[in-house]
């Protein structure tokens, strides 16, 4: 059965706005949206235009109402060209263009140790597998480590893991799973394979915020984060919620062009988040037997794209057979085949990630045996 937040918000998605072609989710129509899994109230604003029939809230109301496990509806309506909420002064900050109101100031949240975002310009270069393997590696390592899944459009993290379950809920909090070591959170252990492509704009960003804040972490040291490729609305929604300490980007070697992953680097420097290192992956293929190495495409694009931000390369990660089908397995290939050159470069990336954010964090990462 889904949770009663993946119905709420589903329902949302699949509604029509009358006047936009959209719906209520995507359009940002419906908003603040809170769903407590435990009494079953739910509330949230409903932006109502000059122009928006006056009937779209009784509906909206009808439909929530109609959602099994819903008891109550509390909704906020608001004239979207109307004066921003008068409860409190809107601190003066970068400004969110879409919306025209102050983009949310990050809240620091120490427990979580150092938020670390992985990140890449293109999809499938190895964002999931770095993100995962580095986790489990800094867990070997002692650190306490949680794994957050922000690829909203393609959550795999759970796949990689072999986990499956639903989160419990416990006062009100959510609490996460764990696999080898390390605590994971993912929306795919929310909603259905095919549920996510709904998930835009103003709701990563409470998912974003529901992840950091409203699940049950513990102390952690490290607290990786597995974003989508490119610099969209997960990047931004991360980087508002909380002090990211670093970013580590991901690329092939064929990426000739380094533009897409340059942008991703670019896009973290501008908001004061320091790019920790590159990780190159794919990188070539070391035969198993000889430990001969190949460079099986025109190579460099890990070494072009560090020296442009000017951040080191951490780590070059060879193409590993089996990865791919362990990974499926749920075995990082770290656990799967530690002795593997794959394996050993990532160690050496997490490695130098612990001891990058141990030697300047404020919130000191300390090893625990
Ligand atoms: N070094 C590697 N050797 C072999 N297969 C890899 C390697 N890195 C990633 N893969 C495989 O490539 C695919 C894409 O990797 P993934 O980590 O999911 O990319 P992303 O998160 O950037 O989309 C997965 O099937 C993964 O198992
Ligand atoms: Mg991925």
């Amino acid at each position: 059965m889904e949770s009663l937040q993946a119905r709420v918000l589903g329902a949302l998605g699949r509604f029509p706005h009358p006047r936009l072609g959209t719906d209520l989710l995507s359009s940002g129509t419906a908003r603040d949206i809170v769903v407590d899994q435990a009494t079953g109230h739910v509330s949230l604003t409903v932006l109502l235009g000059r122009d928006d029939p006056a009937t779209l809230v009784r509906e909206t109301r009808a439909m929530l109402r109609a959602i099994e496990g819903v008891t109550e509806v509390k909704l906020q309506v608001r004239d979207p060209a109307g004066p921003p909420k008068p409860t409190h002064q809107p601190p003066a900050g970068p400004q969110s263009a879409a919306a025209g109101m102050p983009a949310p100031q990050p809240v620091p949240a120490p427990s979580l140790g150092a938020i670390i975002a992985v990140s890449s310009g293109k999809g499938g270069v190895g964002k999931s597998t770095v993100a995962a393997n580095v986790a489990v590696a800094l867990a070997q390592q002692g650190y306490r480590v949680g794994l957050m899944d922000a690829d909203v459009y393609g959550p795999n993290i759970p796949r990689m893991f072999g986990v499956f379950e639903k989160p419990m809920v416990a006062g009100g909090r959510i609490q996460p799973l764990e696999a080898h070591g390390v605590k994971l959170m993912s929306i795919g252990f929310l909603v259905d394979r095919d549920a996510p492509a709904i998930w835009r704009g103003p709701i990563i960003m409470k998912v974003i915020q529901q992840f950091l804040r409203d699940v049950e972490w513990g102390e952690l040291d490290f607290l990786l984060v597995d974003m989508p490729p490119g610099t969209g609305d997960a990047q931004l929604s991360l980087v508002q919620s909380v002090p990211v300490a670093a970013a580590l980007i991901v690329t092939t070697p064929q990426e000739v062009a380094v533009g897409d992953a340059l942008r991703g680097a670019r896009m973290f420097e501008k908001v004061g988040v320091p790019v920790a290192g590159i990780i190159e992956n794919m990188s070539g293929f070391t035969d198993p037997e000889t430990g001969k190495r190949f460079e099986l495409f025109s190579s460099g694009g890990g070494a072009r794209l560090a020296a442009e931000v000017g951040a080191p390369l951490l780590g070059q990660v060879p193409l590993q057979p089996g990865l791919a089908d362990a990974a499926d397995r749920g075995q990082p290939v770290v656990l799967a085949a530690p002795q593997s050159a794959a394996a050993a470069a990532l160690r050496e990336v997490a490695a130098s990630v612990a001891q990058q954010l141990a030697g300047r964090a404020v919130e000191l990462p300390v090893i625990h045996g």
